[in-house]
């Protein structure tokens, strides 16, 4: 009998490191004490904050009651940002001790993270391309957010579609065995080579996009998109979700068939993304 594992906290955990190596070169997992806790903290506040963002909410749908805030969901989200915020600034106020006391060393060999390069244009005060500490924070905000929880589900389903599709694990073991062998780690040049592994992760987030809606949109003035006008103001969502499994865009739409992204035709790049020939319809935008 195995033993249970959480593949969506491996994952998360995994690209919070990644994220988070990349944006001021350190990570739970080579800091650990305080620093490691407010991490650990922050899956669970995110988790909150993406609960109460897919709750659906009286106030959006009627916006004159949003004032009363009814469900307390305004409450509730500007609780958990505050949260979030207290995380951030602890980690800025330790990058920036940090960076004052290395501050020689990283002259000497010109090497600065992301968050480094931020906190110097911080500094240039009357420079146009100088940010706030407010403007720093929302960037790194936004990334570290928009990086965990679409990864993290997306390595949840891409497990859950192989164990479901006992053909296709056997396929990506196959050639998992063949490019890398049984003992060696996957490196970024093994990427390439991973054919059928790519083609099984553009299918399952064909069939399970982590934001189904996508980012909601709100045009700063009224135009027209598809032949439809769009009134200053309202909020479009572009339901992916319902496109990706649409019979009109798709054979078999709800097959999970890898094969269809081998032949390089579809692709998540530029704007092919079905395998017929019509995209968008009205019953897939939602306005409000
Ligand atoms: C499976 C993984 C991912 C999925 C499915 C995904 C999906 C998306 C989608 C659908 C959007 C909105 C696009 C739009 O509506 O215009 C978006 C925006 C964004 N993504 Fe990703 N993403 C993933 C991974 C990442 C990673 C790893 C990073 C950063 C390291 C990242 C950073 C961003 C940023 C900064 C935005 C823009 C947010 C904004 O406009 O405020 N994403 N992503």
């Amino acid at each position: 009998m195995g033993t249970k594992i959480d593949i969506n906290k491996i994952a998360f955990d995994t690209e919070l490191n990644v994220v988070t190596n990349m944006l001021w070169g350190c990570s739970k997992s080579n800091e650990g004490g305080e620093f490691a806790d407010m991490l650990e903290r922050f899956r669970e506040v995110e988790f909150k904050i993406i609960e109460l963002m897919g709750t659906p909410n009286i106030s959006d749908f009627i916006p004159f009651l949003s004032r009363f805030d009814l469900q307390g969901m305004n409450q509730e989200m500007l609780k958990q940002l505050e949260h979030v915020e207290r995380i951030f600034n602890y980690i800025i106020e330790k990058k920036m001790k940090i960076s004052s006391n290395k501050k020689d060393e990283a002259v000497k060999d010109g090497r600065k993270d992301f968050l480094e390069i931020l906190l110097e244009l911080k500094e240039e005060k009357n420079d146009p391309k100088s940010f706030n500490i407010i403007h720093i924070k929302a960037l790194l905000i936004n990334i570290v957010v928009a990086a965990t929880d679409t990864t993290s589900t997306m390595a949840e389903w891409v497990m859950a579609e192989i164990l479901n599709n006992p053909s296709v694990m056997k396929k990506v073991q196959d050639e998992l065995t063949e490019v890398i062998g049984m003992n060696s780690i996957v490196e970024e040049y093994h990427l390439p080579k991973l054919a059928y592994l790519d083609a099984v992760i553009k299918e399952t987030l064909r069939l399970h996009p982590p934001l189904p809606f996508l980012i909601q949109r709100c045009p700063d003035e009224s135009c027209k998109v598809g032949g439809y006008t769009i009134p200053k103001g309202t909020v479009v969502y572009i339901n992916v979700w319902a496109i990706q499994r649409d019979s009109k865009n798709w054979t078999n739409p709800l097959e999970f068939k890898p094969e269809r992204f081998l032949n390089h035709k579809y692709d998540y790049n530029g704007n092919n993304f079905k395998d017929g020939s019509v995209c968008a319809r009205p019953s897939h935008v939602m306005v409000h």
